[in-house]
């Protein structure tokens, strides 16, 4: 079977770049990664694809003077790579409302909070403050509105006595780096549907355990 061919955006260090570049080296894995775009040149996340064959590009946004003409650069280099996929990996801008139309739930992005909530830039933070005592990550496919649309796949993840934002955050990122490869895959073997704001997993016939915090005795 042909693998799903990825372009990946990154605006940082890459770490889910990362986590998908292990993935897509395993032979038997649904996906291929055939391009990697960076908003930024001083990307940590570009030297992660040093060692691979895949093709990188910077297309700096600040080039530009409006943010449909970047997305369009964006979107005609995802195009040429054969990109069928996009996968957003701490990728910090939005997108257009003109890029989304353009791939109608052919856009993903990995979140470090469980959606709806906290959404932004500071999720952490925002669940630190909240008091709750789970969080988490969630994949979902992209809407032209920030942190929003059909959820794919979530983890949760619990929140301890004494964490701040980086002990947190560095927990939350384990789960990403192990939900981001299992959600693609999932669509890789076209086992999600989308309806209109809803996501279905249709052969998701099997509870794993509740997830205690504090852990149950
Ligand atoms: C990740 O935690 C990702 O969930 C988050 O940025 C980080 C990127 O790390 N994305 C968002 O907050 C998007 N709203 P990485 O560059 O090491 O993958």
């Amino acid at each position: 079977m042909d693998k799903l061919k990825l372009g990946v955006l990154i605006s940082g260090r890459g770490s889910n770049l990362q986590a998908l570049i292990d993935a897509c080296a395993d032979p038997g894995y649904p996906a291929e990664i055939v391009l990697v775009i960076s908003n930024r040149p001083d990307a940590g996340g570009l030297a992660r694809t040093q060692a691979t064959d895949i093709a990188t590009r910077v297309i700096e946004h600040t080039n530009y003077e409006d943010r449909e003409s970047f997305d369009r650069d964006v979107d005609a280099a995802l195009r040429d790579a054969g990109a069928q996929l996009i996968c957003l990996a701490g990728f910090m801008r939005l997108l257009s409302a003109w890029f989304v139309d353009q791939w109608p739930d052919r856009i993903v992005n990995i979140h470090p909070s469980l959606l709806p909530a906290f959404k932004g830039t500071d999720s952490h933070a925002q669940a630190l403050a909240a008091g709750v005592k789970l969080t988490g990550c969630t994949v979902h496919f992209v809407r032209s509105e920030m942190d929003a649309g059909p959820i794919i796949m979530q983890a949760a993840v619990p929140v301890l006595y004494g964490d701040d934002e980086d002990s947190l955050a560095a927990r939350v990122l384990t789960a990403e780096h192990q939900c981001y490869p299992r959600a693609v895959r999932l669509i890789a073997e076209g086992r999600i549907t989308v309806e209109d704001s809803r996501a279905t997993i249709t052969d998701n016939l099997e509870a794993g355990p509740p997830l205690y915090n504090p852990p149950a005795d």
